[in-house]
């Protein structure tokens, strides 16, 4: 396994819209091993989530270190929940849009506050080539919804409705982190 470089904003593969996986090259090595580069890159970078163009491979697979199990709790002293999900597709599950704090390893030492669908459908592969369709709701939906933006290209300033809670992180960890709600 390795430590990939992460490219940052400004960076064209971040704009890209990335190409679905054929279905039969999930097993292939490429693609184990970029999921498992993946998993290491954003341990390395204490990320929660991290898409394959953020390493520059424009394909449509993330990784996170969250589950996808309803009431599962999203991280512990056990360590993280891990998840690869290869092509997801989403939908939002009911009307309710909550604000809450992100930040991007492609985008580093800054927070914002962002809009999202409390609940949301996601369906896809798991690594295994096993078909995934889950409802997940809270962070597990926030941080799969950020991960899929950027399989098309989309950063989260992209779903900000205004700039005025964006900060550096030394400032969101003084001023704001009081009122962290994730
Ligand atoms: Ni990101």
């Amino acid at each position: 396994m390795s430590i990939l470089k992460v490219a940052c904003m400004g960076h064209p593969v971040l704009r890209t819209k990335s190409r679905p996986v054929a279905p039969g090259d999930i097993p292939s090595h490429h693609v184990q091993r970029l999921i498992d580069d993946l998993f290491e890159t954003m341990e390395e970078y204490h990320g929660i989530g991290l898409a394959a163009p953020q390493v520059h491979h424009s394909l449509r697979i993330f990784v996170a270190g969250i589950s996808l199990e309803p009431g599962a709790v999203p991280d512990d002293e056990a360590g993280m929940p891990r998840v690869a999900l290869i092509n997801p597709e989403i939908t939002p599950a009911g009307r309710s849009i909550v604000d809450g704090w992100e930040g991007c390893l492609s985008i580093p030492d800054i927070r914002g506050r962002v809009p999202r669908a409390e609940t949301v459908r996601v369906t896809g592969y798991d690594r295994t080539g096993a078909p995934v369709d889950a409802t997940i709701s809270g962070l597990p939906a926030r941080v799969v919804q950020h991960e899929t933006d950027h399989l098309d290209g989309i950063l989260f300033f992209d779903r900000m409705q205004s700039f005025e809670t964006l900060s550096y992180l030394e400032e969101y960890r003084r001023y704001w982190a009081r009122d962290d709600d994730d």
